[in-house]
C-alpha cells in the first residue's frame, strides 16, 4: 500500500499531516510512504529529515494520483479530488457541514473518503480523536492570546510595590478546550469559573482548582453521544441574563460553546458587553461556526466600548509542532488499528463502529445519511 501525504493550501494552517516520529510505525508494517515536498515547513522539518526516517518526497500530483490512502489536513478541491487515483481512500480534516459539494466530488471519482471529525468519542477511539487533540491545542492557546492582550498579569503578585490582584477568567463551554483552557489559566494563576450546560461537567471543573457558575436552567441534559442538547429560546435567554454578571466582573472570558454539527449559541450579546469592564478581553472560540459572541469575526480583533472580542482561528497553528504531533499520531493510529497485513490494503469494515461513524464515501456513494 502506498501512503501520501498532501501539504495544506491554506497559509493559515502551518500542521502536516505526517510528523517524522510517527512514520517509522507506518514503515514497519510494510507501507511505503511519500510525503509531498515542502510538507514539513511549517514545523522547520526538512525533506532531509522526513527522508532519514524513511518517506520519500514526492510532487503533490504524484502523491494525488499515485497513493492508495492521502492524508490531508484540509478539504480537498474538485479538480484535486478528480486526479486522484480511482478507489484510493482520503483520511482526513475534510470538514464535512461546510464542505458537503467535495463527498459528492469523491464520490463521482470513485474515491472513498473518511472524515476524522467523525471519529466517536468513545474510548476504543481516543487515539485517534483529532477533534480532542486540537481542540485541547486550541484551549490553551486560547489563554495565552488572550493574556497578551490584557494590560495585566494573570497570577496575583506580592510585590514592594503593593499587591497585584490575580485576574479572572470565566470560561463557558467546558468540553474538551474549555478544560484546557480551565487549566491554563489555573496553571498561570488566574482565578477561574466556568459553566456549561452539562451538569456532569461540574466535577471536572472542580477538580482543576476552578469554580463551577451555578445557572439552574432546568433541564438542559446531553445526548446518548455524551453532546450537549440545545437549549429552549427561554434557557438562553436565562443564562445570557445570569451570565452576563459574571462577564461584568470578569478580565476575560473565553467562550467554547458547540453543538455538534450545529450553529454555535449566541450566548453573548451587546448588552452583556457593555457591562464588561474596559481592557477586558472575550476570545470566541467558536467564531467559525457562527460564533457564541455578538460582534466576533473570524481572524480579526474588534473592539466595543473598550472590550476586546478576539476571533482567532486555526488556533492549533499557532502551536503547530505539537500539534502535527498529535494530528499525526491519532491518523496513524487509525492506519495501524484497520490495515490488514495479509490483503496489503484498509479494512474499511462498515460493521466496526469507528468506520461506521466516519467514513462518508464509499465506493462512488455518499453513504452517511446527512450529506446524501
Ligand atoms: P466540545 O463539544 O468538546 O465542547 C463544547 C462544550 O460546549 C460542551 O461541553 C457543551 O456541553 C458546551 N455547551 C453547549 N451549549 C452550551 C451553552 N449554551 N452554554 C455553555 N456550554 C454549552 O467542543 P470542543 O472540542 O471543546 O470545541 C469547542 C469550540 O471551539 C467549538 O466551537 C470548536 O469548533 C472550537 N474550536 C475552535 C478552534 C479554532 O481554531 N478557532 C480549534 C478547536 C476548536
Amino acid at each position: 500500500m502506498i501512503l501520501g501525504a498532501i501539504s495544506p493550501k491554506s497559509d493559515k494552517d502551518r500542521r502536516t499531516t505526517l510528523h517524522p516520529n510517527s512514520i517509522k510505525p507506518l514503515k514497519d508494517m510494510g507501507i511505503e510512504i511519500f510525503f509531498e515536498r515542502g510538507l514539513g515547513t511549517g514545523i522547520d522539518i526538512s525533506d532531509e529529515e522526513m527522508q532519514k526516517n524513511g518517506a520519500l518526497p514526492a510532487s503533490r500530483e504524484d502523491c494525488l494520483s499515485r497513493s492508495d490512502v492521502i492524508f490531508s489536513s484540509e478539504p480537498i478541491s474538485s479538480d484535486e479530488i478528480a486526479r486522484i487515483k480511482k478507489n484510493a481512500l482520503v483520511v482526513g480534516l475534510l470538514e464535512p457541514f461546510s464542505e458537503k459539494e467535495q463527498l459528492h466530488n469523491f464520490a463521482k471519482a470513485n474515491v472513498s473518503a473518511l472524515s476524522m471529525e467523525f471519529i466517536p468519542r468513545i474510548t476504543r477511539a481516543q487515539k485517534m480523536d483529532v477533534l480532542s487533540s486540537q481542540s485541547n491545542l486550541a484551549g490553551y492557546v486560547s489563554v495565552i492570546e488572550s493574556a497578551k492582550h490584557l494590560k495585566s498579569a494573570l497570577p496575583m503578585m506580592m510585590t514592594a510595590a503593593g499587591t497585584l490582584k490575580p485576574a479572572t477568567v470565566f470560561v463557558i463551554g467546558v468540553g474538551v478546550a474549555g478544560l484546557q483552557a480551565i487549566a491554563t489559566a489555573k496553571r498561570l494563576g488566574a482565578k477561574v469559573e466556568a459553566f456549561d450546560t452539562r451538569p456532569v461537567v461540574e466535577e471536572q471543573v472542580k477538580s482543576l482548582g476552578a469554580k463551577f457558575v451555578k445557572i439552574d436552567l432546568g433541564d438542559t441534559g446531553q445526548t446518548e453521544q455524551g453532546y450537549a442538547q440545545e437549549l429552549t429560546e427561554d434557557q438562553i435567554k436565562k443564562q445570557k441574563d445570569l451570565q452576563s454578571e459574571v462577564c461584568s466582573k470578569s478580565d476575560i472570558v473565553i467562550t467554547t460553546a458547540q453543538l455538534f454539527g450545529r450553529p454555535a449559541p449566541r450566548l453573548i450579546d451587546s448588552a452583556t458587553i457593555k457591562k464588561m469592564k474596559p481592557g477586558s478581553v472575550i476570545f470566541d472560540m467558536a467564531v467559525e461556526s457562527g460564533g457564541n459572541v455578538e460582534g466576533s469575526v473570524p481572524d480579526e480583533i474588534v473592539e466595543t466600548n473598550g472590550v476586546k472580542i478576539i476571533g482567532l482561528t486555526n488556533l492549533a497553528s499557532y502551536v503547530a509542532d505539537h500539534a502535527s504531533y498529535a494530528l499525526s499520531n491519532n491518523l496513524v493510529n487509525f492506519i495501524t488499528d484497520f490495515y490488514d497485513q495479509e490483503k496489503k490494503s484498509m479494512n474499511l469494515d462498515m460493521s466496526d463502529e469507528i468506520i461506521s461513524s466516519a467514513l462518508l464515501v464509499q465506493n462512488g456513494e455518499v453513504i452517511k445519511e446527512m450529506f446524501k
